[in-house]
């Protein structure tokens, strides 16, 4: 699918983010890969995650895409500098949209951050929202089992409240009033997260801030389609495509036909 954007994740976390451009692009193609042979990221070295990072980048040039989504907050974090450098089409990440959006909702200046342990100890949104707003404090927490939670297709019940209060304990005492969901598994728990936290605390999910700026970059280069009928998607996967197919369609909310599987040879 030539002049499509293409998206991708380590795994299939990413397709939230996917939902949400389809929702304000809905007659662009899309390519999606999700690199589940290699899931997780959250827990790799930033040489590691970089070198993967340039890799499905690769791959989706190779389909000839207009633009690059990093649906993956540890990609975007430790990747989205070194590949911006190597590929002369427009690359978006997920921090910068993600922190803007906490920026803009935030009223008392503390805004938690939780992500994966890579994404945390990058600083990445740390240093993002020090750039807009210096009065802001941020306060982060790496929640590293909630990306095998949501790849198993567990969000809710017992389990998954007890996780999420363990984890969500130490951010109490710092009374933040807005709460980024720094990484593209996270969405799922909006619920969960809403009744551990109250609904005083703003949950920013960045895929639709993402989206956003995606369309703004597309209008502005003059990349953006005119077609009128509705694009296709394409789903790729590096192992083997079932899963992806049986769990996908809760992250994308629509059907997911047919995964093809890639070969890594990296
Ligand atoms: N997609 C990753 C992210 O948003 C989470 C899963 C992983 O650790 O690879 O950071």
């Amino acid at each position: 699918m030539k002049d499509s954007i293409g998206v991708f994740d380590s795994g299939i976390g990413g397709l939230t983010v996917l939902k949400e451009i389809r929702k304000r692009l809905p007659t662009e193609n899309l390519i999606y890969l999700g690199d589940t042979a290699r899931v997780p990221y959250g827990t790799k070295s930033p040489e590691t995650v970089i070198r993967y990072t340039l890799r499905n980048t690769e791959f989706l040039v190779s389909k000839g895409v207009k633009a690059i989504v990093i649906a993956c907050n540890t990609a975007s974090a430790y990747g989205l500098s070194e590949v911006s450098k190597h590929f002369d089409i427009p690359i978006l990440g997920v921090i910068t949209p993600g922190a803007l959006s906490a920026v803009k909702a935030t009223k008392n200046n503390q805004v938690g951050v939780i992500g994966t342990e890579g994404t945390i100890a990058s600083l990445a949104y740390q240093k993002e929202i020090q750039k807009l707003n210096s009065h802001i404090t941020t306060h982060t927490q790496s929640c590293p089992l909630l990306v095998g939670l949501a790849e198993e297709g567990r969000i809710e019940g017992e389990i998954v409240e007890l996780v999420i209060k363990t984890y969500l304990e130490p951010l109490k005492p710092q009374t933040i009033d807005t709460l980024i969901l720094g990484c593209t598994h996270y969405p799922l728990f909006k619920k969960m997260f809403q009744k551990i936290l109250g609904n005083q605390v703003t949950l920013i999910d960045s895929a639709v801030e993402v989206a956003s700026n995606l369309e703004e970059l597309l209008v502005k280069r003059g990349l953006k389609g005119r077609g009128s009928e509705k694009g296709e998607v394409g789903f790729y996967s590096t192992d083997a495509p079932n899963r992806m197919e049986k769990i996908g369609p809760q992250f994308f909310c629509e059907s997911m036909t047919k995964v093809h599987q890639i070969e890594i040879t990296f």
